[in-house]
């Protein structure tokens, strides 16, 4: 495993953290009145989270030498409430299983702080997921 494969997989992660933000702040646009209320409040918050990831991403891939991508992983747009909320529960999953792949990535390559960095980043995601489920039991 080298350095490079870890820009890569940082590189992939920061895309689906782009495209997190913009697909957070497009549905949040796309949640009417009372029963959208809940999950436009919550999609808000979050949005402010990704743009934190992505933030340390950009940071760690310049660090390593990469190059950071701007370029946001396309997404899905369901119409309404229940898909949007399934596809975000989804999304986050995918976003859990792949920190922590590249945790262990950092790992290997004895670089601590960004594996710790990303585990967190894994318990960030999978909390998002557990709120995310909260919302649309009630549905
Ligand atoms: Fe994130
Ligand atoms: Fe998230």
């Amino acid at each position: 495993m080298s350095k490079e494969n870890l820009i890569q997989g940082l590189n992939d992660d920061l895309a689906a953290e782009l495209g997190t933000v913009i697909r957070y702040t497009y549905q949040a646009a796309k949640c009417y009145g009372l029963q959208g209320a809940e999950l436009r409040e919550l999609l808000v918050k979050e949005a402010q989270d990704e743009l934190g990831h992505a933030a340390y991403l950009m940071d760690v891939i310049v660090d390593l030498g990469g190059e950071p991508t701007t370029t946001p992983k396309p997404f899905e747009k369901p119409a309404d409430l229940k898909g949007m909320i399934a596809l975000n529960v989804k999304m986050e999953a995918e976003d859990v299983t792949n920190y922590l792949a590249h945790a262990e990535l950092a790992e290997q390559l004895k670089l601590p702080e960004i594996k710790m960095k990303l585990e967190e980043m894994a318990a960030d995601e999978a909390g998002h997921g557990r709120e995310l489920r909260r919302l649309l039991k009630g549905l």
